[in-house]
């Protein structure tokens, strides 16, 4: 294995990785002197970047399933290899994706706060009504891994569950309109961007919950503001936003959203095994070796 490694993030657990250089400067520059870049999802891996590593950058490996935040089309050009981390953080980002929704239909944050301020003065009958869960219909829109580990979980709960795939703007407005809780699992590529606007939002049920712990451009941010403004939706539970680390105020102001840092993959043990199949990956490419989350398999050809 040689060449240096350059990470974008001074990683608190050991990266089990010779010469690793962290990221100080631009990535256009690190990528011109590194055999691999290691980036989080945050990083703006374009096709500079690349064009600049053609010559010596063999793989990035993106520490997150996602990899939008990386021109993988350039990098296919440019011959470099692109990975991410499947499969580790399917659980973790299904169960947070199961604190939102049940927050949401709960009111969880809301009565925190209220015992929080001096409010739980008796108890109330009334008080903080939710809606239940139990044979309504949860429609999950992207069935891979991540939307198929919240369906599974959705049995618990008695759920009726439907899943829904690329297919027709139409379909999609026929299955909104089924649905009572809509979670939305499917990567963020230019075809699913604004999947979920204003036209979408109109069919939903007035008492539907939507649920984004995928990528925040899915949703039309302000079209959404406005549903819920307008209570055309009853409420939304958001990991992700279309602007991060922007959050607008309209949507911090509304009382029917709960709001969530980003945060679907992050518990010690999940965030310790995207580093570790950040690394795997990184080694197989600077052995010469097929990385296993190779993400445009069209680069891969052994080291000569
Ligand atoms: C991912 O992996 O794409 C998540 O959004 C961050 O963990």
């Amino acid at each position: 294995m040689s060449g240096r490694i350059t990470v974008t993030y001074p990683f608190r657990d050991p990266l089990d990785l010779p010469r690793v250089t962290i990221l100080k400067g631009p990535l256009r520059e690190a990528a011109r002197r590194s055999a691999a870049l290691i980036t989080l999802l945050t990083d703006r891996v374009d096709a500079s970047v690349l064009e600049a590593g053609r010559s010596t950058l063999r793989i990035v490996a993106n520490v997150a399933v996602g990899v939008d935040n990386i021109d993988v089309a350039a990098a296919t050009r440019c011959g470099i290899m692109v990975s991410n981390t499947p499969d580790v953080l399917t659980d973790a980002t299904a169960d947070l994706t199961w604190a939102l929704l049940l927050a949401v239909a709960r009111k969880i944050v809301a009565g925190d706060a209220l015992v929080r301020r001096g409010g739980f003065t008796r108890w109330n009958f009334d008080l903080l009504r939710g809606v239940e869960l139990r044979g309504k219909t949860l429609g999950i829109i992207g069935p891979g891994r991540i939307g198929r580990a919240v369906g599974r979980r959705a049995r618990g709960f008695g759920m009726i569950v439907t899943y829904r795939s690329r297919s027709s703007r139409d379909s999609l407005r026929a299955f909104l309109e089924a649905s009572d809780f809509i979670s939305i699992h499917c990567p963020l590529t230019p075809a699913t961007r604004h999947l979920i606007g204003a036209a979408e939002l109109i069919r939903m049920k007035p008492a539907a919950i939507l649920i984004n712990t995928a990528r925040g451009p899915i949703v039309d941010e302000r079209a959404l503001i406005e549903a819920l403004r307008r209570g055309r939706i009853a409420g939304a539970g958001l990991d992700v936003y279309e602007r991060e680390p922007r959050v607008p105020a309209a949507l911090k102001r509304l009382k029917n959203v709960v709001l969530l840092p980003h945060i679907g993959s992050a518990t010690v043990e999940t965030r310790r095994c995207m580093l570790k199949t950040a690394v795997t990956n990184v080694k197989a490419a600077l052995r010469g070796n097929r990385p296993p989350n190779l993400v445009n398999p069209e680069t891969w050809r052994p080291l000569q």
